[in-house]
């Protein structure tokens, strides 16, 4: 058995070698000094696994070192941030998550995984699963947004997808969620900064997730580079060993995120390298992500090894056992072998050429992203576009053909070239009989503090275009003329792909740089606006709301992005998504979600703030469509169900236009009373369903006991009450269709 084949290597294998089985170096091909030593390490059996490399030659060059050239021969297993696809290009994962459609987001992080596999990827560090309420903070852009059902749903579909039936089918990669755990709370919303989590919070709401991607079998679980409560997350004994294994039932190996063991002496936790290696390997991490660079005097970075090269002399020590050491090798060698790599190290180069970028890839990715877009405001139905109306549109904005923003973050190997903006898409869906003119208006806007990453970007192959000359009085002007002269706006606005992401926070949610000025020009022409903001987060609309006729949400939505937003502008296709998050006001507001207690007055729990309410703009699920839908008949098969039971709900859902839309009907759950006070409204179920014309569907939901369970801090436990239970369903969190038992 694999097993066993582990079990055999492993008593072959020096100390060194083990602890070299289980450290990870980023590869930095443009960096020869990096490079050249971590070759080094991986021949001398030093490196078991290495990370950021997607090109298939590459790949097999170093396995081949790996295999041919190290004395065990074991060869190397590749990680890469497989984040939203890797040549094709989805909607960043809170895009997806906004599609409320799960089966979509298996099939998309299955495309992912076939290019990945393809160039020699054995293991994506995805899906992000981190619960994030605080949108100032850049990672939001990678998770599923505020709701742990929500996030759970998306945790689970990204774990199939990326790993088919299990680890081992062919084409797949091996899913590895991150950052356990809490990363998303960071005070402030400044990434990186500190954790603070009640239990409460802990076990209800950012634990849930991980727990649904453990049950959908993920191989890998990566730690958070912060921890909760003064101890980080890499050596979090209680959290890693007893929390995810004990409580979870984790079976796969546990890697810290980049650099974090070293880093544990950096938070002023651990004493040096022997000491933070021993801490984190006897809390039960199983692999160290090390960047492979040491920053001496001056911040000259030089190559040299992690925390875990100190293990050999941690167990002469006695200061680790060697069975520990044991297990967590024994979990990477086991992966190993259940991936084939012992029968099949190299990749075929041939494949990329016949997986990256296919079309029926780029389709998938124009269907998400049509799924993902979110339609906030439309009045006097300006959308969809009607081309015997509008005969001539004004495309106008920094991002409308921003090749980057349209993409992302986390787009690493992806085509440049290839990717549809907004602006490409309206030329191609518009038709003949429409003209689509073009005029940025105001530079694409730039971070005040440059992105820590943009060094380093360049050893990966990202090509961001350098900022052209740009006369910004002129082109002021010129875009102003254009909106005057048009029949519509088109206007694209939002965040560069660099504002959001890591080291990516924000203090304001304003629309950054000059754009509030260029729509408040735009709007003063008295031309019809149709916003289409590409962001990854919410942004301040105090100024935008009533100067716009119609406001669409495309995310940063992929290499077909501008296609996909042309179509539904267009009407091809309706809008369905909903906000996984609750769109706030303004940045004073955060965090705001819709699931918060009751606590003390909640009659003045719209007005907390004296200058300002404290609901948001947009709640979480809201999103509209081109038509109307309305729920009737929302029915309980009992009034009444014992603690274990499950209760049937069912509820009609019409579509009242005459043209096809999608809908998510959502359920939501609040207890009265129990053991400790609950949200006033918690989600429980959804399903996004297709509705013809006229159409009425009878939908069906199951609340099982599970879904009334909760940790109950005063029981330290989790707990289900006998309560009463209100239940809502619609197609937003504030749906007013109740019934309860
Ligand atoms: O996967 C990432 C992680 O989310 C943040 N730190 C670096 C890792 C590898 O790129």
């Amino acid at each position: 058995t694999h097993l066993q084949q582990a079990d055999t290597l492993l008593a072959a294998m020096t100390l060194e070698e083990k602890a070299g089985q289980i450290s990870q170096y980023f590869y930095l091909a443009g960096m020869s000094a990096q490079a050249e030593f971590v070759e080094a390490e991986v021949r001398s059996g030093r490196a078991g696994s290495l990370l950021f490399i997607s090109d298939p030659a590459e790949t097999n060059r170093l396995q081949r070192i790996a295999v041919e050239e190290s004395r065990l021969g074991i060869p190397l297993l590749f990680g890469f941030d497989v984040i939203h696809g890797l040549r094709t290009i989805f909607p960043v994962p809170l895009g997806l998550a906004a599609s409320w459609d799960p089966e979509l987001v298996e099939r998309v992080q299955g495309i992912a995984a076939r290019e990945a596999r393809a160039v020699g990827i054995h293991w994506a560090f995805a899906p992000m699963v981190d619960i994030a309420r605080d949108p100032r903070w850049g990672r939001i852009v990678e998770g599923a947004g505020e709701d742990p059902y929500l996030g759970s749903q998306m945790a689970a579909a990204q774990v199939r997808g990326f790993q088919g039936d299990g680890i081992g089918t062919p084409d797949h990669i091996v899913a590895g969620p991150k950052h356990f755990l809490g990363y998303g709370a960071a005070l402030g919303g400044r990434d990186y900064d500190e954790v603070n989590l009640s239990e409460n919070e802990l076990r209800n709401v950012y634990l849930p997730p991980f727990a649904a991607a453990v049950k959908a079998g993920a191989g890998n679980i990566m730690t958070s580079y912060v921890g909760t409560g003064g101890v980080p997350g890499a050596a979090d004994r209680r959290l890693i060993t007893d929390v995810l294994r004990g409580e979870l039932g984790f079976e796969g190996f546990i890697v810290s995120d980049a650099s974090s063991v070293v880093d544990l002496t950096t938070h002023g936790f651990a004493k040096d390298d022997l000491d933070a290696a021993t801490r984190a390997i006897r809390a039960g991490l199983d692999m160290e992500m090390w960047f492979g660079l040491r920053f001496q005097e001056g911040m000259i970075p030089t190559p040299g090894v992690g925390a875990f090269a100190t293990l050999p002399d941690a167990i002469r020590q006695g200061l680790v056992d060697e069975q520990r050491l044991d297990e967590a090798v024994r979990r990477v060698l086991l992966l190993k072998f259940r991936l084939g790599l012992f029968e099949q190290p190299y990749v075929d180069e041939g494949r990329a050429a016949k997986t990256l970028g296919l079309p029926e890839h780029r389709e998938m990715a124009r269907i998400a992203a049509e799924r993902s877009a979110v339609l906030l405001r439309n009045i006097g139905s300006v959308l969809p576009l009607d081309r015997s109306a509008v005969r001539s549109i004004a495309v106008i904005g920094p991002l409308a053909d921003d090749k980057q923003a349209t993409l992302g973050p986390w787009a690493f190997a992806h085509d440049l070239e290839a990717t549809v903006t907004l602006l490409e898409g309206m030329q191609r869906v518009a038709g003949s009989g429409v003209t689509v003119a073009y005029a940025p208006g105001v530079p694409v806007p730039t971070r005040v503090f440059p992105s820590p990453f943009a060094a380093m970007e360049q050893f990966v192959g990202d090509t961001s275009p350098q900022a052209a000359l740009f006369d910004e009085e002129a082109e002021f002007s010129r875009a102003i003329e254009l909106a005057r002269t048009s029949d519509v706006v088109v206007l694209v606005l939002g965040e560069a792909a660099d504002m959001n992401g890591e080291a990516a926070s924000r203090s304001t949610l304003d629309l950054p740089g000059r754009q509030v000025e260029l729509l408040e020009a735009v709007a003063a022409t008295d031309t019809p606006v149709v916003l289409v903001l590409l962001s990854g987060r919410p942004l301040d609309l105090r100024r935008a709301i009533e100067r716009t006729a119609a406001i669409l949400v495309a995310w940063h939505p992929g290499s077909e992005g501008g296609l996909a937003v042309a179509r539904v502008l267009f009407g091809e296709v309706a809008p369905g998504g909903k906000l996984p998050f609750s769109w706030p006001r303004s940045v004073g507001q955060v965090p705001l979600i819709y699931s918060h207690l009751r606590s003390h007055q909640p009659q003045t729990s719209m007005m907390r703030y004296w200058e300002e309410e404290s609901t948001p703009l947009y709640p979480f699920g809201f999103g509209l469509t081109y038509g109307e839908v309305a729920y009737t008949n929302l029915c309980l098969h009992a009034s009444a169900i014992g603690l274990d039971e499950t209760l049937e709900i069912q509820v009609e859902v019409q579509n009242r236009s005459s043209r096809a839309i999608e809908e998510v009907a959502q359920l939501y759950l609040h207890q009265r009373y129990g053991r400790a006070a609950r949200p006033v409204r918690e989600l429980k179920a959804f399903q996004r369903v297709v509705l013809e014309s006229g159409e009425t569907r009878t939908l069906h939901f199951q609340l099982d006991a599970a879904a009334r369970r909760y940790w109950s801090s005063a029981q330290n436990t989790s707990v289900l009450d006998a309560s009463i239970f209100d239940v809502w369903v619609g197609g937003v969190s504030t749906a007013s269709l109740h019934a309860e038992f």
